[in-house]
């Protein structure tokens, strides 16, 4: 099948396996050029196939040598239809893994579940007896309680009242207003559910329970913190009580890693365009401004920069490495340095439909969206009918 990007309202529907393979090798080559960090051996990435996650997972075994093990939700290919870039992802990550001789396994499936949280156990079980570092990245739109059996479906909505505000649609360069009415409390309980901490707790208490964590062992999750002009939207909105909570049960799960001397932490990272990211109102617009000023500032970084800086000059630096007074890993220092956000909240006032392309890096927004996915890659041969199930 010849596949082209089919993109609606900021989500790409489809994926192409080539270039879904050529990133993910970039981003390999990329790690192997940097210095090798004395990092952990034996790592689970639960969100393992896209942004943030597979930077981790890449850094891990590319960098510090580790054998690792995956978990992700992704759509496998049919005959007409591809897979989601992910899955592309894992097989391309694979591949290469096993080319250089470390170890990988992939579990695709619901992390939610207690099934994939029992095939997890058994396959550290059989293949690395214990671990030393959980990364838990997931971005998911909802989440079955494995208790109750009951759905929870997360939202991006302000709290209390109603919140407008500008946003770009970055196939078009459109700058509107957008208008997102505020979240019930209803809405809140579900999107601090899906997106809080009480399921990586869960996952350490179950692996910890199993004996599968080793001496020292370290676990981090990702959260977001941002500029006053997504502060409604975000940090003070559902999804921000959901980052809240995930925060919170850090101190609940590192007493519980004390036996072992273990202990969590919270990278807070850099805004970044991915499949989550693109679809939250207002943040394409940041973002592509963001890209702007921190370009030309020297200061931009990927997911995968993102990870090497946090691995080496931070979790496993050799000396310990500072953290904010909530005791959070910082990497969103450089986009909250305060050049960086008076300058994006200069162009902020300013942009519109007419300079955006002037004021914002619409097109290496568009860019690197597309990349997520596959497309836009040099030396990809998008004419070409490909299989969809191999590459
Ligand atoms: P992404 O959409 O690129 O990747 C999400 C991952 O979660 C994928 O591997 C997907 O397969 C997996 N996943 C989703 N539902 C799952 C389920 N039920 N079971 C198993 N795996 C599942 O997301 P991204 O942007 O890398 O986000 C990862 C984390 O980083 C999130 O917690 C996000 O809030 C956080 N973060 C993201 C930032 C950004 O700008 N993209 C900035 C700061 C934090």
């Amino acid at each position: 099948m010849i596949v082209k990007p089919m993109i609606r309202s900021n989500v790409c529907l489809n994926a192409h396996p080539l270039g879904c393979l050529s990133q993910v090798n970039e981003q390999i080559n990329y790690v192997k050029g940097c210095d090798t960090i004395e990092g952990p051996k034996r790592v689970l990435v639960i969100g393992a196939s896209n942004g943030y996650g597979l930077a981790a997972r890449i850094v891990s075994t590319f960098s510090c040598g580790a054998a690792s093990l995956g978990v992700s939700y992704e759509r496998l290919p049919l005959p007409k239809r591809t897979a989601s870039a992910g899955w592309y992802n894992n097989e391309a990550f694979t591949q290469r893994a096993q080319e250089e001789g470390h170890g990988v396994w992939n579990i695709n499936g619901d992390a939610f579940s207690v099934d994939v949280k029992e095939q997890v156990k058994d396959h550290i079980q059989t293949h690395l007896e214990q671990i030393d570092f959980l990364v838990y990245s997931i971005a998911a739109p909802r989440r079955q309680d494995p208790d109750t059996g009951e759905m929870h479906s997360s939202v991006i909505k302000p709290l209390h009242q109603a919140y407008t505000a500008k946003t770009v649609d970055f196939m078009t360069g459109e700058v509107s207003e957008q208008t997102t009415e505020a979240a019930t409390d209803q809405e809140v309980a579900h999107t601090v559910k899906v997106m809080g901490g009480e399921d990586w707790a869960l996952w350490i208490d179950y692996l910890l329970e199993a004996g599968l964590l080793a001496e020292g062992f370290l676990t981090t999750a990702f959260s977001y913190v941002g500029p006053e002009q997504t502060r409604p939207i975000y940090r003070d909105g559902s999804i921000g009580k959901a980052k809240e909570d995930l925060e919170q049960h850090v101190t609940q799960i590192t007493a519980q890693l004390q036996p072992l001397g273990g202990r969590a932490v919270i990278g807070v990272q850099k805004a970044l365009v991915t499949r989550a990211s693109a679809v939250i109102p207002a943040v394409p617009l940041y973002i592509s401004l963001l890209y702007r000023v921190m370009k030309a500032k020297g200061l931009h970084e990927n997911c995968i920069e993102q990870m090497v800086r946090l691995y080496r000059d931070f979790l496993f630096a050799p000396t310990e490495a500072a953290t904010d007074e909530l005791g959070r890993y910082r990497l969103d220092d450089w986009e909250m340095r305060a050049d960086v956000q008076a300058e994006v909240a200069k162009r902020w006032q300013e942009a519109t439909s007419g300079n955006v392309h002037q004021l914002a890096d619409i097109e290496g927004l568009r860019t690197e969206f597309l990349r997520h996915h596959g497309f836009g890659i040099s030396g990809v041969d998008y004419e070409r009918d490909i299989p969809l199930d191999r590459f």
